[in-house]
């Protein structure tokens, strides 16, 4: 998949989650340097050189594992991964506590390093985390958040999928809510191609479809009974919305931003991108639009809804191709 050229992702933390996302960006081609920062030394240099011994195999050319945040500086997206982890049978709220802390020692020197970036919080409790990491650094809500229920959202579709026995991306469903227990599926828009969860045919009963929601909303407990840790969905989840914001994936992630970011849902699907992104063509013309064809809470707002943007050679605004989710 395209992405902007030479976009460097920062994944902070060379854990579990850390190191997948890092071999996800890598093996997708979604950035071409990742750089893997960790308070271990030791590790996140071990990692990188893991990952980096496939290069030969994958996009990125440049994977660098470091204890010294100043090499996160320029980078295009920072993913946080760092922090405690679930015990088995711990809930996610169980580590605001912990993961608050660090949190608070860690993102004002990445902000500081790399202030055009778009911070993604993937440690738990990640929408309270990021919503702190706003408050803290008074950051734009549409430039930080949370992955929120993208993973969520996965699992749901591959348990309807099963179910049906079609392809996961046949099904078009969402979790949307707090990632973590109090998280719910909108059965009301699911679907499996163009027909209603409910109408493609009699085993989607009231009683099954609670089972299913049950079933993800506990799916990390139970691979985390057994492994230790989520790290290989997540990671592909994580690379998901980084393609997102880098403009090119044209996909929309239920990942979550803080209730703040005006005309933004809270629930909303993910629709931002960094405004040094690629330029929008216009489909008549081909040519590039002046501003950035986004969605992101802050064009919104400049944009008067009543007034198509148009390219300066006459076309319609809405003829605008729109590179971003
Ligand atoms: N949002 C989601 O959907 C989702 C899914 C899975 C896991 N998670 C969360 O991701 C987080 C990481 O999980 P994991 O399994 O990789 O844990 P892990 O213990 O394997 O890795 C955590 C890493 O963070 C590093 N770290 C700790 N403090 C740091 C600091 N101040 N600066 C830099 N690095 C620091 C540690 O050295 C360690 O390498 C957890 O909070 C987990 O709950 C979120």
């Amino acid at each position: 998949m395209a992405v902007i050229e030479n976009a460097k992702v920062t994944v902070v933390g060379a854990g579990a989650v850390g190191s997948a996302t890092a071999y996800a960006l890598m093996i997708r081609g979604a950035a071409r340097e990742v750089v893997l920062y960790d308070i271990d030394d030791a590790r996140a240099t071990a990692e990188a050189l893991d990952l980096a011994h496939g290069a030969m195999f994958t996009g990125a050319s440049e994977v660098v594992g470091t204890s010294d945040v100043g090499r996160a500086a320029g980078s295009h997206v920072i993913v946080v991964t760092a922090g405690a982890a679930q015990r088995p049978g711990q809930t996610r709220l169980e580590l605001v506590e912990t993961n608050a802390r660090i949190m608070a020692s860690l993102i004002p020197s990445l902000v500081e390093a790399s202030p055009r970036a778009i911070v993604i919080i993937v440690t738990n409790p990640c929408d309270v985390l990021a919503t702190l990491a706003v408050e803290q650094t008074g950051a734009d809500p549409a430039r930080m958040f949370a992955s929120g229920c993208v993973l969520d959202t996965s699992r749901l579709r591959l348990a309807l999928a099963r179910r049906a026995g079609v392809d996961p991306r046949s099904v078009h469903a969402h979790i949307v809510g707090e990632h973590g227990d109090s998280e719910f599926p909108l059965w009301s828009s699911a679907r499996i191609g163009p027909i209603p969860v409910t109408e493609w045919d009699d085993s989607f009963t009231p009683d099954e479809l609670d089972a299913i929601a049950t079933e993800v909303r506990t799916a990390a407990y139970s691979v985390i009974e057994g492994k230790g840790a989520t790290n290989y969905a997540i990671g592909l989840s994580s690379t998901r919305i980084v393609e997102a914001v880098l403009a090119t994936s044209g996909r929309s992630c239920p990942s979550r931003r803080d209730s703040r970011a005006p005309s933004v849902s809270t629930e909303s699907p993910s629709r931002c991108r960094r405004s040094s992104g690629p330029r929008a063509r216009c489909r008549s013309t081909g040519s590039a639009s002046r501003r950035p064809s986004t969605s992101c809470s802050r064009a919104r707002r400049r944009r008067s809804p009543r007034r198509p943007r148009r390219c300066g050679r006459g076309c319609r605004g809405d003829s605008f191709v729109r590179a971003c989710p």
